[in-house]
């Protein structure tokens, strides 16, 4: 803000003197650009790693393969700027945040070298975060007495939750911390803010953006599941039994043996898919089993998908689709994660917090409001489409 406001005063004086020179100072706010966006990172994981490391990867190359939107309401993904990192393993804590992302545990691939970013991660406050697998990996550091204050001198506008499955008093700590602050909060996991009618209203009440819950990945289990949903639905089979059984090696992974951590998100991958089921009829939820199945250490970050569709087609004939999908599991996610951050700049700029709604249905898996995903790509390409 502070750079358009400075000129902008430079431009009415020249206002006063001379066209040329107000030309010549809207050129030059032209060519610097736009503010970057600035994004605070809860939980340095596997999924911050990729996050961090695609923006430096597209920073630096014109490549727009991988991205699903080079240019969102003008904004690139070099656009954003991580300006605060927090953490509460000691593994990570008090590095610059280039090396705090390969720090152990993460184990996602290493597509860039990120070099030193200058900021250094902060512990957070650990309260749920560590579960009953991860508590022998995770060393805990001291919580950090001042988080709000820590998150307001970083000059964050968006804080993005990328914190363990089951977290649930951390996220409702750190969410109400980003009310208080009034910094948009998007949150990648399932724990449930956007869905929860009461957190909903509350940011709401408060004009603070929210985008929400549980981020959908690029090409995921959970999309690719939900589109051949969709297809039976449109084109008029009947899904009568399914399954979507998950494995893979990363925290994620072990944390997610944890069953009483996983309720949510069961409820958020099933529901991302019933809710497109059988034209919105869903299916009996004795024959529908989704979620994270197994950690098999070896496959680090790649995560394996077993997905299979029971159907009953014209006249009641069978029909069967089985699936497997391989994936690196966070650079999956951070591909959706930094739309997410790009959509949330661009509306909270127009004061249009409805959008966001539209959003959460196209990004997330646990939405408030679901909308069907052709429809609402369109709706989002209207509304954030600027002709150059
Ligand atoms: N494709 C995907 O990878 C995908 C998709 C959707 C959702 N998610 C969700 O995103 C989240 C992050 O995934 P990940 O693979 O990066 O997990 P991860 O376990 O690698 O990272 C989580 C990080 O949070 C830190 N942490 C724990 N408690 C904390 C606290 N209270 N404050 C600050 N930091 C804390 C941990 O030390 C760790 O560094 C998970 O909940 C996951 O389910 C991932």
């Amino acid at each position: 803000m502070e750079f358009y406001t400075t000129h902008l005063a430079g431009l009415t004086s020249y206002l006063i003197n001379s066209e040329i020179c107000v030309n010549l100072t809207i050129a030059k706010v032209l060519k610097m650009g736009k503010q970057k966006i600035k994004v605070a990172i809860l939980g340095v994981g596997n999924c911050a790693s990729s996050f961090v490391q695609g923006i430096h990867y597209y920073t630096n190359s014109d490549k727009e393969d991988g991205l699903i939107s080079d240019v969102i309401g003008g904004y690139k993904v070099s656009d954003i700027e991580v300006v605060a990192a927090y953490d509460i393993n000691k593994s990570k804590v008090g590095k610059d945040l280039g090396d705090a992302i390969f720090s152990e545990p993460n184990n996602t691939i290493k597509f860039f070298e990120v070099p030193k970013t200058g900021v250094i991660v902060e512990p957070g406050v650990a309260k749920d975060g560590v579960g009953k697998f991860t508590k022998d990996i995770i060393e805990k550091v001291s919580d950090n007495d001042n988080f709000e204050t820590s998150l307001l001198n970083s000059g964050a506008e968006i804080l993005i939750n990328l914190l363990p499955v089951g977290s649930d008093d951390a996220v409702k700590f750190y969410a109400q911390a980003a009310i208080n602050t009034k910094i948009g909060f998007i949150n990648c996991i399932p724990v449930f803010i956007a869905r929860d009618s009461n957190w909903y209203e509350k940011f709401k009440d408060n004009g603070v953006p929210l985008i929400g819950d549980d981020i959908k990945s690029q090409v995921g289990a959970t999309i690719v599941h939900r589109v051949l949903a969709q297809l039976f639905s449109d084109r008029g089979v009947k899904l009568k039994n399914t399954y979507q059984l998950n494995v893979g090696g990363n925290m994620d992974f072990l944390n997610m043996l944890e069953e009483d951590r996983l309720e949510t998100k069961r409820t958020s991958k099933t529901s991302s898919v019933t809710s497109v089921a059988n034209k919105g009829q869903g299916i009996e939820p004795d024959n529908v089993r989704i979620g994270p199945s197994d950690y098999v250490k070896w496959l680090e970050d790649r995560k394996k998908a077993f997905i299979r569709l029971e159907g009953e087609s014209f006249g009641g004939a069978p029909l069967n689709i089985e699936v497997q999908l391989e994936v690196w599991d966070s650079p999956n996610s951070a591909g959706v994660t930094i739309d997410a951050v790009r959509y949330m700049k661009f509306f909270k700029d127009k004061n249009d917090f409805e959008s966001l709604d539209l959003v959460s249905a196209w990004l997330m898996k646990a939405p408030a409001k679901s909308e069907k995903d052709g429809d609402v790509l369109m709706k989002l390409h209207d509304l954030t489409h600027i002709d150059k």
